[in-house]
């Protein structure tokens, strides 16, 4: 595996947090388990948090429960579960010390239902946790990196953008506060990474440039790219292109049809290569075992 450009590990080395995109299904998870992997081999304390209602990692590491706190995985790295409602709850007893305003929100379905409604409300609480020990409130965080396993492209660029609607919507008191310390946090490139896992596949492609260009010009942070799931060539070219012409018995359109995917995914990887300034590869691993397909990850990023 070959390094190219400039290292796409520089978006997570030395950094405090490290937001892992992609279009749905692209290896978000497994990408932002093999950094975590990657960044605990190197002596670094991580936590490795999931957004959203369910933990993939779960049953990844056959672990018996993944919610608000962090939990051990014998991978070395804690895990944690955050959504807009656990993270709510946080920020309105530790931030706000609102118990009043605690059991408004969460004692009442009609409120509950409306927050759920409130634009960036959940977003801002989430980054809010995400951001907590960079920023040194809430309850201690003792992690020197957290990789974030986040939301597909569109939601996640939501969840970035939340800090800028919240400072323009209330500008004065704590929310106002703390979304002008979140802004600053996540567009400080020395504290943020921003990674953007993609197949060598046309939509996952245009949508990952898509992406990019946004998280430059809406979020104004640079981002790495990975190029996921890579499939190899199992024979040398020459011998590919031979097959193509001799055999006689349909083996020859086998060859042809393979040689026009590996054709299409050189083309899209040269198009991420001269669009975006870090790129990194991860070969198509095979193997159904969630260690190994860590392990293999992180070694190929460690090459990059
Ligand atoms: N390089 C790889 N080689 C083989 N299998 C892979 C590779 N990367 C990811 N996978 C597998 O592909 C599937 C999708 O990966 P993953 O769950 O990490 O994607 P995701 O982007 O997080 O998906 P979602 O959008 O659903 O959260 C999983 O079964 C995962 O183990
Ligand atoms: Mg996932």
């Amino acid at each position: 595996m070959q390094a190219t450009k400039q290292a796409a590990a520089t978006a997570w080395k030395g950094r405090k947090i490290v937001f892992v995109s992609g279009k749905g299904g692209v290896g978000k998870s497994l990408v932002a388990a093999a950094i975590a992997q990657e960044e605990t081999r190197a002596g670094r304390k991580v936590l490795l948090a999931e957004i959203g209602d369910t933990s993939y990692y779960k049953d990844f590491w056959n672990l018996p429960h993944v919610g608000h706190d962090p939990v051990a995985t014998k991978a070395g790295f804690d895990i944690a579960l955050w959504n807009g409602e656990s993270c709510l709850r946080e920020y309105v007893l530790f931030y706000l010390r609102l118990q009043r305003l605690y059991s408004l929100f969460f004692e009442n379905k009609v409120m509950k239902s409306l927050i759920n409604v409130a634009p960036g409300l959940n977003e801002i609480a989430i980054l809010g946790k995400i951001t907590s020990g960079v920023r040194k409130v809430g309850p201690p965080m003792h992690y020197d990196l957290i990789v974030v396993d986040c939301y597909a492209t569109g939601h996640a660029l939501a969840l970035l953008q939340a800090p800028k609607g919240m400072m323009e919507a209330i500008k004065f008191g704590p929310m106002g506060h703390h979304s002008r310390e979140m802004e600053a946090v996540i567009e400080n490139q020395s504290i943020c990474g921003y990674v953007v896992a993609t197949l060598l596949e046309e939509m996952p492609v245009v949508e990952t440039l898509e992406f990019c260009e946004k998280l430059k010009t809406q979020v104004g942070v640079d981002s790495s790219v990975i190029a996921n799931k890579i499939l190899s060539l199992p024979v040398e070219e020459a011998q590919l292109n031979q097959l193509k012409t001799q055999d006689p018995r349909g083996l020859g359109e086998f060859a042809k049809y393979l040689d026009a995917i590996f054709d299409r995914q050189r083309e899209l990887f040269a198009l991420l290569e001269k669009s975006v300034s870090r790129l990194a590869r991860v070969p198509f691993i095979f193997s159904a075992d969630p260690e190994v397909l860590v392990k293999k990850t992180g070694e190929a990023l460690r090459e990059t």
